[in-house]
């Protein structure tokens, strides 16, 4: 008994020991769990003040979020059991086969970020996949109200282009657009959570008359306002009518995607956009998980080493969850058939514009 009782103290001891031994403090001083990771460091440093124009969630970081996904999503095990080549996920294709990617109808207005990111890549040692990944982790940690997301590294260098037409159109129906997140392993669910990014996000294109229009009202912080925005009764085109994969949005300067509209009301995704309305803990740990396996599409998690602990943790969200001013429940088109839609306040005064995320 006593014996068994030291066994077992011992083991703790080493147990702990191993756990201080891999602590890692790197050259200049900062610790990581894994001494692999200390070479991200200057990496995260040149990217916080030259990417990023020192620590901002602006329209670089939006840029990096969209193309961590439209890198990824380039995985189809569909096309695979075909005899052709699906693709490879998060291996930084886009980057690698650029001239052959993005001009994918899809990939619009994505060359502007991989031109910044390439330089940033050649002058450190470092896979497109993972440059991609890693960029895009730390953008989204200069947002308010973001969790900190997972960051793995040791994706390869990407050996193919991936083929056309696997990035979501916003132009596609919802039983389109979940039968191809699901060839990618993705539920429902998981694409409802995914879709926060747009409450990061702006489009360019879309409406080219007016680029920088947000798909809501507060792009620079990572709230719920993009679901709670986007089940409001649409209005008004913020430019011109007519765009493809645009549909009326509630509020003059926000511009609102088909997909996301129907999302937001389709019975099998309508409850779980409605849940992130007034739940910013839900919102953070859903988006967090989903990000999780979509960095790591397509790649063998077994060989990868985890540095999570280098990306920096977000300041808390800013604000609270609201309608816009001069808005009520009675614009909200209720879509989820067994929860009702939360109370919230009303921001005071009268109807006001967005105001167009600025270009740096
Ligand atoms: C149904 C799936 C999706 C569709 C149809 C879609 C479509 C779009 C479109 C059309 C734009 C505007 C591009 C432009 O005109 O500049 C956009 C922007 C954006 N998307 Fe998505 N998206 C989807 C899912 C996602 C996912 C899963 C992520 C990330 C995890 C993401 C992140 C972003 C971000 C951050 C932007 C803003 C880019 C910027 O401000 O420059 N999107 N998306
Ligand atoms: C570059 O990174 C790889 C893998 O992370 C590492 O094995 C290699 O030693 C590095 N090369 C240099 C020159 O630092
Ligand atoms: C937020 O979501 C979590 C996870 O689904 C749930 O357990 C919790 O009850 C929700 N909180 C509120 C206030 O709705």
């Amino acid at each position: 008994m006593a014996f068994k009782l030291l066994a077992s103290l011992l083991a703790l001891a080493a147990v702990s020991n191993a756990a201080l031994i891999r602590k890692a403090t790197c050259a200049d001083g900062r610790t990581t769990a894994n001494a692999a990771c200390c070479a991200l460091f200057p990496i995260l440093d040149d990217i916080q003040e030259n990417l990023f124009d020192g620590g901002e969630c602006g329209e670089e970081v939006h840029e990096s979020l969209r193309l961590t996904f439209h890198d990824a999503i380039g995985f189809s095990p569909a096309l695979t059991a075909q005899g052709k080549f699906g693709g490879g996920g998060a291996d930084g294709s886009l980057i690698t086969f650029d001239e052959i990617e993005t001009p994918f109808h899809a990939n619009g207005g994505i060359d502007d970020i991989v031109d910044v990111q390439k330089p940033f890549i050649a002058r450190h040692n470092i896979t497109a996949g993972d440059f991609i990944q890693f960029a895009g982790a730390i953008g989204v940690s200069n947002c308010p109200g973001a969790p900190q997301l997972e960051f793995l590294l040791g994706r390869p260098e990407a050996t193919q282009a991936s083929p056309d037409l696997l990035v979501p159109e916003p132009f596609d129906t919802v039983d389109s657009i979940l039968a191809r997140f699901g060839d990618a392993g993705f539920s429902p669910a998981e694409v409802v959570a995914l879709l926060a990014s747009h409450t990061i996000a702006a489009a360019d294109h879309v409406d080219p008359s007016i680029p920088g229009t947000p798909f809501d009202s507060t792009p620079g912080v990572f709230d719920s306002q993009f679901f709670i925005e986007v089940q409001l009764r649409g209005t008004l085109f913020p430019g011109t009518g007519g765009n493809q994969g645009e549909v009326e949005s509630p509020l003059a300067g926000e511009i609102r995607l088909q997909s996301d509209s129907e999302l937001a009301r389709d019975s099998r995704t309508a409850c779980e956009w409605q849940s992130f309305v007034d739940n910013q803990t839900k919102l953070q740990n859903a988006f967090k998980a989903a990000m999780a396996k979509l960095a790591v599409v397509g790649q063998d998690v077994s060989q990868m080493i985890d540095c999570s602990d280098i990306i920096p943790v977000p300041k808390p969200v800013t604000g609270q969850a609201h309608l816009p001013a001069g808005l009520s429940h009675n614009d909200v088109e209720q879509a989820c058939a067994t929860v009702a839609f939360p109370t919230l306040p009303t921001d005071p005064g009268p109807v006001t514009s967005v105001p167009p995320v600025p270009p740096s």
